[in-house]
């Protein structure tokens, strides 16, 4: 343990005893924010801390990165930038009830071919916070990287820095990537809506946005005064590290000064999920933060391994989530919302109701088919809301014994609530299915806001400053029309707006200069081509490569890409051949000028599903789906008719009998390999 070093003059001071005094009020942070022990009163710590700060004033030069002063935050950083994982953080998939979570323990315990009774399963609390991939050096904390899209997170460094429970130094020479949630205590959340609102700014629904708009914030400073904590879960790459097992790395997170979880135990076989689960069920209210269930993974990374992956999630860890909240309140209105499409939809409109963790006052409900006949609601009723962790509310059903007396079925207008324009149905594959739509197309004033929306949204041509409310203010100004008028704005024009100024329009306009040279697959998602969603507008870039390429598709050359069908074929077509969004397409991609993709031609297994199955005597089941996934190919964990063919190994199981009942040929691993063509 660090010696209280004698207090010195601060001009009198070597930098050995700076050593001293900054590990020490390092330790002292540590037992206090770490191990929730200090051993000092806090005014001692105060002044150990002010006076740590008098000597880095006084010799600038001496300021170690590791000193805890250093956690107040650094300059503002100009945006956050993107990184890509060296090792992707995928998700985990859930168990719902006690059903699903027995029928986990069953496969993961049939797969790997030991008795039920005696599975090793690990649990931890399902924080809910956002996953951080921390970096380290020689001991030294360099790069911190949120989660993002699992491929690519966001740098944010500068922020975690300022996370008390994140050791800057390590007291090994540790080199690595150690994994964990950020999130706020409930404490924590508390005193900053006390001070939000005193401030009269806004407040935050749940500890969960809190954390997320703390740590994505360009302001350290403002990271460093919200109270963050962080939790170790993980070491990417522990067999690397020489561990075997997850209480291994635990225990080895916790020696290197990271807070892991206390509720951390190894449990075996069905009942001892079930009974741990309860468990963590009993004590969840009492716990510091919010968690939304319990986390299970296989204990021994051998047996990890053996288990493998599927495409987003281990298949070796399962996620068992508390039930949903319910709560009910009354559905006051149902409101219709002219969408990007021209879809209307139904929104009932609550009283404001707390569940799950944040207020709800409108529920989407989808159709009429949904209002009318799935649901069977009707404005008056008193509705079931539930709301779980981050997922959208939803209406679960009336209360019919509370249905007030004069009440009717709901019914679609027939003109557009916005403009007017007469509505079609438009019928859907299903009996009594379909989707109501507005005529207007890009006259109706509300499918032209949630066009241009879509077009700078976030996953489209993300142009920061271009949110529904600057959108609504350029229409109504009538400075834009349509996306390809942003192109050609006039900064000083928008700086004259109500509530812009100067700044603000340099800014957008900046922002939307910045939007130039996108790559391909956001341009193609921006344009809102009905049925092109984010993952469709991947592969269209990724198979034409170019905007060209794309533009002067065929019908028949789009139904040829894997997972594009009639629909979503048509209306592309439609899109490109429309008399007024043809040209405007075309002149909007000659002021964006998308940046090419590389094409990813069809290999030999170009749109066929395999599935991989049993121990291969070579590839490792996750070699084995990597592979047939650059040969073009797409895996799956269940044999269906879509199946092209079965790669088998030892014990495969079932899905060979399912393969044979189809007619669906089987193979070995030399099968696969072969179709490398080497
Ligand atoms: S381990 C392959 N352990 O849950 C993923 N994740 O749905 C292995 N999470 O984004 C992750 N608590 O951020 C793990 N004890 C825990 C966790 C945990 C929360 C989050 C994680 C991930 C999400 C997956």
């Amino acid at each position: 343990m660090t010696q209280n070093p004698a207090l010195l003059a601060v001009d009198l001071v070597s930098v050995e005893a700076y050593v001293r005094l900054k590990d020490y009020v390092a330790q002292l942070a540590h037992e206090y924010y770490v191990l929730d022990a200090p051993t000092v009163p806090d005014s001692q710590y105060d002044s150990m801390f002010r006076q740590l700060q008098e000597v880095e004033a006084a010799h600038p030069e001496w300021v170690a990165a590791d000193s805890p002063t250093q956690r107040v935050g650094g300059a503002p950083v100009s945006g956050l930038a993107e990184v890509r994982h060296a090792v992707p953080m995928l998700s985990i998939d859930n168990a719902m009830d006690a059903e699903e979570a027995a029928g986990f323990c069953r496969s993961m315990a049939d797969e790997l071919g030991v008795a039920l009774e005696s599975l090793e399963l690990t649990r931890e609390p399902k924080y809910d916070g956002l996953s951080c991939s921390l970096r380290y050096a020689h001991g030294i904390f360099m790069q911190a990287v949120t989660r993002g899209d699992g491929e690519t997170g966001e740098d944010v460094t500068a922020q975690v820095r300022t996370i008390q429970s994140v050791p800057l130094r390590l007291p090994e020479p540790f080199t690595g990537e150690i994994r964990g949630e950020v999130l706020m205590t409930i404490a924590a959340l508390a005193r900053l809506n006390d001070r939000q609102r005193a401030l009269g700014e806004k407040e935050y629904a749940n500890t969960r946005n809190a954390a997320a708009g703390s740590l994505r914030t360009l302001d350290p400073k403002v990271t460093a005064s919200r109270r963050l904590s962080f939790f170790a879960y993980s070491l990417v790459d522990a067999a690397a590290h020489d561990f075997d097992s997850q209480a291994q790395v635990l225990a080895y997170l916790k020696k290197l000064g990271f807070q892991v979880s206390g509720l951390f135990e190894v449990v075996t076989g069905i009942e001892g999920v079930q009974k741990s689960f309860e468990a963590v069920a009993d004590v969840r209210k009492a716990l510091p933060f919010e968690i939304d269930g319990v986390v299970y993974k296989i204990a021994r990374f051998d047996q990890q391994d053996a288990l493998g992956w599927n495409t987003r999630t281990p298949r070796w860890a399962f996620a068992y989530k508390f039930p949903a909240e319910e709560k009910t309140t009354l559905l006051e209105a149902i409101d219709i919302q002219v969408g990007r499409t021209g879809k209307l939809t139904p929104v009932g409109r609550l009283t404001p109701v707390h569940v799950g963790g944040v207020t709800v006052t409108n529920v989407t409900l989808h159709n009429e088919h949904q209002v009318n006949n799935i649901k069977g609601v009707r404005v008056g009723d008193t509705v079931v809301i539930r709301r779980a962790g981050d997922v959208i509310p939803e209406l679960v059903n009336p209360v019919l014994e509370l249905r007030p007396a004069a009440t009717g079925p709901f019914t679609m207008p027939e003109h557009c609530p916005t403009c007017g324009s007469t509505v079609k149905f438009i019928a859907g594959s299903e009996e009594g299915m379909g989707e109501h739509y507005c005529t207007g197309g890009t006259s109706c004033s509300d499918q032209r806001l949630f066009r241009l929306t879509h077009f700078g949204s976030r996953l489209g041509m993300d142009i920061d400053s271009l949110g529904e409310g600057s959108v609504r203010d350029l229409l109504a100004a009538s400075l834009i029309a349509k996306a390809s008028d942003l192109y050609r704005l006039d900064a000083s024009l928008v700086a004259n707006l109500e509530g812009w100024g100067k700044s603000s329009a340099a800014k957008l306009v900046t922002g939307i200069a910045d939007s130039v040279g996108r790559p391909l697959r956001r341009f193609i998602f921006a344009l809102g081509i009905e049925g092109v969603g984010e993952g469709t507008a991947k592969r269209l870039a990724q198979h034409f490569g170019t905007w060209e390429a794309v533009r002067s598709a065929t019908y028949d050359g789009l139904l040829a890409i894997p997972d594009v069908g009639p629909i979503t074929a048509g209306s592309v077509v439609a899109a490109f051949a429309d008399e007024h969004f043809g040209p405007e397409i075309d002149l909007l991609a000659s002021y964006v000028k998308p940046e090419p993709e590389a094409k990813i031609t069809g290999g030999v297994l170009s749109g066929k599903t395999v599935v991989v199955t049993g121990t291969l005597p070579f590839l490792s089941r996750e070699a084995a789906k990597a592979l047939v996934e650059s040969l073009g190919g797409k895996t799956s964990d269940s044999v269906s008719k879509k199946t092209f063919a079965v790669v088998a190994g030892e014990n495969a199981g079932s899905k060979l009998t399912k393969a044979s009942d189809l007619g669906i040929p089987v193979y070995d691993e030399a099968w696969l390999l072969a179709q490398k063509g080497e």
